[in-house]
Formats: structure tokens, sequence, C-alpha cells
């Protein structure tokens, strides 16, 4: 192993997370001249982050991970050792929406991060670089530096907003080749200094041109309103399915025909049952709150739609099932083909298939719940529900004896199924309910499945 003198800096990175985790581990890959260190208080995921079972899956992460692990890469829970080491700390701990008091509900909830500034300032004896990863209000890099200065200003900390772009599934590919990396700082001497610093960590990999400088509000504005848009596609073209599924137009046609507008571009017009993730509803609920608390009522009313349209989406999404299987799903089977937010993660934050699998427990279904990764975190999502699920992981043993399919993450597997002996399996009439508009839908209808996708016309044979 190196020594650490060896190291020309050292990196560390609080917070272990979806985000930490994989940010570093590129870091560490791509610039073997600096030692990186990611600390967490969950020492539990710091043991699986030093095993041979990660704590989360991401494809291609394993692989990042095993070659850079005890060469550059650290992960250890000694916090307090991490920040008087570090000339550079990323700060990546959740920062979850408020459940309680002002703001309860949309504001987020800064309590651990403003724990993190005071742990550093306490750990500190020399200048440090302090880059916000987690996603925050904007402006919170300045509260964080009146809290870091309030030691009476002999040790400079600049405050840095560095906001992660990367999505879960593709997070390796996304850190590897980012489409940009934004980085946002005060705009003194001292500020642009650290900017610097900065720049030349990622200048290691990512192409100057793709490097964007900014100043600090801008930098934490744009991540939230980066999430914001995307989710505001989704939602908008959620919309328009639900007037296609009355109107017998095709959702995926006129995605492609919208999409082919290059003002439009044909990203992230995917209709679906509805968009989860751990960042979507939180920032937008965020930014919702950030515009009220400025008077801006209009402009939060306006993002405000987005969420609850998606929840309405969802919502669509059971009362079609009920509806369509004569109003009652009580004592019937249902297989769910898919838990996680989307394909490629084990992770279920704001997935909508817990919000349609406890419709369809309420609703008294046997709910059999499969997903290749998910199955851990599905249980602990249900935990308070006792009855009426089971968790299969083979897809066609969940589909055996059922009178429905719903399938609500568009894992590949699926695609691939063998229908045949799926439909076989299964009560008749049999319904499939494609909530990610994956499958062949008039294959199904010819080997016998009565057909609900979203944004299209119904296939019923009744
Ligand atoms: C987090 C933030 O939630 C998100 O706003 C931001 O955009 C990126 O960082 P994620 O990595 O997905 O997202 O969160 P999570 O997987 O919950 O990881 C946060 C980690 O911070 C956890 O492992 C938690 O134990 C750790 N943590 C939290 C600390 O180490 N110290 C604390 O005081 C609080
Ligand atoms: C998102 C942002 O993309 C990423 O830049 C940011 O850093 C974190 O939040 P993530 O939540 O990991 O990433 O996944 P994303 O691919 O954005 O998908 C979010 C949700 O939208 C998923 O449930 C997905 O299934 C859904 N979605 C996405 C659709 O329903 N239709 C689409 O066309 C695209």
């Amino acid at each position: 192993m190196r020594s650490k003198m060896t190291f020309k800096k050292n990196i560390l990175c609080i917070g272990a997370g979806y985000v930490g985790g994989p940010t570093m581990a590129m870091i560490a890959a791509k610039c073997p001249q600096y030692k990186v260190t990611v600390v967490d208080i969950n020492e539990k995921r710091i043991s699986e982050w030093n095993s041979g079972r990660l704590p989360i899956y991401e494809p291609g992460l394993d692989e990042l991970v095993t070659a850079a692990r005890g060469r550059n890469l650290f992960f250890s829970t000694e916090i307090e050792k991490g920040i008087r080491d570090a000339d550079i700390i990323f700060v990546s701990v959740n920062t979850p929406t408020k459940t309680f008091g002002q703001g309860a509900g949309m504001a987020a909830d800064l309590q651990y991060w403003e724990k993190t500034a005071r742990q550093i300032l306490a750990n500190s004896d020399r200048d440090k670089i302090i880059v916000e990863k987690s996603t925050l209000p904007v402006r919170t890099a300045k509260a964080m530096e009146r809290i870091l200065n309030s030691n009476g200003g002999t040790i400079n900390f600049e405050v840095l907003s560095n906001p992660e772009f990367l999505a879960e599934g593709s997070a390796v590919k996304d850190l590897e080749n980012p489409d940009r990396v934004l980085i946002g700082s005060r705009e003194t001497k001292e500020g642009l200094k650290a900017r610097k610093e900065l720049v030349d960590v990622y200048a290691n990999w990512v192409a100057h041109e793709r490097i964007i400088e900014s100043n600090v509000w801008s930098a934490e504005l744009s991540k939230l309103t980066a999430n914001a848009f995307l989710a505001q596609r989704v939602s908008s073209i959620n919309s328009l399915s639900a007037l296609c599924e009355v109107t017998e137009a095709d959702i995926n046609e006129v995605a492609y025909a919208i999409g082919t507008d290059s003002r439009i571009g044909n990203k992230f017009l995917k209709a679906s049952v509805g968009f989860g993730g751990s960042c979507f509803k939180k920032d937008i609920l965020n930014l919702v709150y950030i515009c009220k608390s400025y008077g801006l009522n209009e402009v939060a009313d306006y993002w405000d739609s987005v969420v609850r349209l998606n929840e309405w989406q969802e919502k669509r999404f059971v009362l079609n099932m009920l509806s369509n299987m004569f109003n009652t799903v009580a004592g019937k089977k249902i297989a769910v083909l898919g838990f996680a937010f989307k394909a490629n993660t084990g992770d279920t934050r704001e997935s909508p298939a817990i919000y349609i699998t406890r419709g369809l427990v309420e609703e008294r279904a046997q709910v059999n719940v499969s997903d290749p990764k998910a199955l851990v975190n599905a249980r602990e999502d249900l935990k308070d529900m006792r009855e009426g699920i089971e968790f299969i992981e083979d897809p066609y043993k969940a589909s055996e004896g059922a009178h429905a399919i719903a399938v609500l993450t568009e894992w590949d597997i699926y695609r691939k199924l063998d229908y045949k002996r799926i439909f076989d399996s299964m009560v008749k009439p049999a319904f499939i309910f494609d909530g990610r508009n994956i499958l062949n839908h008039r294959e199904l209808f010819d080997i016998g499945f009565n057909v609900f996708a979203i944004g299209k016309a119904p296939l019923k044979h009744f």
C-alpha cells in the first residue's frame, strides 16, 4: 500500500450513500494521486462498502470499488480523523423532506447537514474547501459559511456548490462521462482559487468545456431546476397518456412525433406509472417551499402541480386495475413485477410500486411482489403490512394462479419472459397492466391476455 505522504491531496466525503459512494469511487479511480476517504455514521453501511457485497447495486460499481479500495479509496467511520486530514471535504449527507414543524412535508430537513458543518468546524485546524454535494435549498452555502466561520475567522473555509447529476442505474456511466460538471463558488479571490482546485480534480478525466463554472447560488439552484424540469417532462407526458387512453391516440407515437423536434428532444418522454426516486419529489417540494417563502405563489403552484399530477397518475393506475377487473380485486392474486423505482437499481425510495401495492392490498388483493434486486428494500417498505403480501423473486412463480400482472419497473428480464407459459398458469380472464410500456401488447393480446398499457387504448377480449 502507498504511504500517506505520497498522496498529493486528501479528499474526504461525509455520507457514504447512493451519491457519495459512487462519486468518490470514480474520483479515486481517475485520480490515483489523491487519497479519497468516505466516512459515514452508519457502521453497517461502511462495513458493507468494505466487503464483497456493496450496500447499493449499480452496474459497474463493484469493479470500480474493488480496483481502488485499499489503494487510494478508503471507507471508514472515523469522521473526526477524516476531517482533520482532509484538504477538500465533500458533504453528501441526506437532506430529506422535513417531517415536522415549519415547512413539514415540503422544506428540506437540514439537521444532518448543519450537524456536519459543526463537526467540520470542531475538527479543523487549517484552511479547507467544503463542497456541497447534497441537494440543498438555494442560499444554503451562506448558512454553512456562517457556521464554519463562527470560530473567529482564524481558519478559512471556502464553500463550493458542486451538485451531482448522476442517475441511479447509470451512475458509473454518468460519472465517467458526464454531460457537465457544475462548480459554483463565491467570486472573491479565495472563492475563485478554491473553485480552480475543484476544477483541477475533475479535469483529470472531464474535458474542460464540460466543466461549467458559476456563482454559488446559480449552482445550488441549477440542481433543483434540473430535477424539476426532468420531472415536469414526465408529468407532462403522463398527463397526456390519460387523454390517449380515451381517444385511441398512442402515447408512444405522440412522444416519438414530438421528440423528433430538436427543440423538444426525445429524452424523458416515456409515459409511465409515475416517477419515483429519492430526488424528484423532494427537490420539487423544496423548490415550491422556497418560492412560497419569497411570496412567489404562482411559481410555487406551477411546480407543485408536477408532483400532484404524478400522484394522480399512480392513483389512476390502481383505479384502472380495479375498474377493469369488475370493480373488485378482493381475494384475487396479483403479481407485481418490479418494485424498484426504475430498472438497474435496488433502490425503492418513492417508488410508485409502494403506493400501488398498498392500494391493492387495501382493496384486499393478495399481492406477490417480484423484483430481481429490490426485494430487501421492498420488505422494509411494506413491513407494516402483515397480511396480503408475498415476496417471490421468480416472476413465473409470482404469476402462478394470479388474476393479473402489473409491470411496474422496466427491467429487461420482463421483456423476455415466456408469456404463453405465464398465461397458461393464470386464472382466466387474465389481465396484464403494463405500467412501463415495455411489452409487446399485440402479442400478449393474441396469447389471450386483456392488455392495459399506459397511454394506449386497451386490448380486451370482452
Ligand atoms: C444524498 C442526499 O439525500 C441528496 O439530497 C443529495 O443530492 C445527495 O446525497 P443519497 O446519497 O441518495 O443522497 O442519500 P443516502 O443514500 O441516504 O446517503 C446519505 C448518507 O449520509 C447515509 O449513509 C447516512 O448514514 C450518512 N449520514 C447522514 C452521515 O454520515 N452523517 C449524518 O449526520 C447524516
Ligand atoms: C434523477 C436525475 O435524473 C439525476 O440527474 C439527479 O442527480 C437525481 O435524480 P434518478 O432519480 O436516479 O435521477 O433517476 P431518473 O432516471 O431521473 O428517473 C426518475 C424517475 O422518473 C424514475 O422513476 C423513472 O422511471 C421515471 N421516468 C424517467 C419516467 O417515468 N419517464 C421517463 O421518460 C424518464
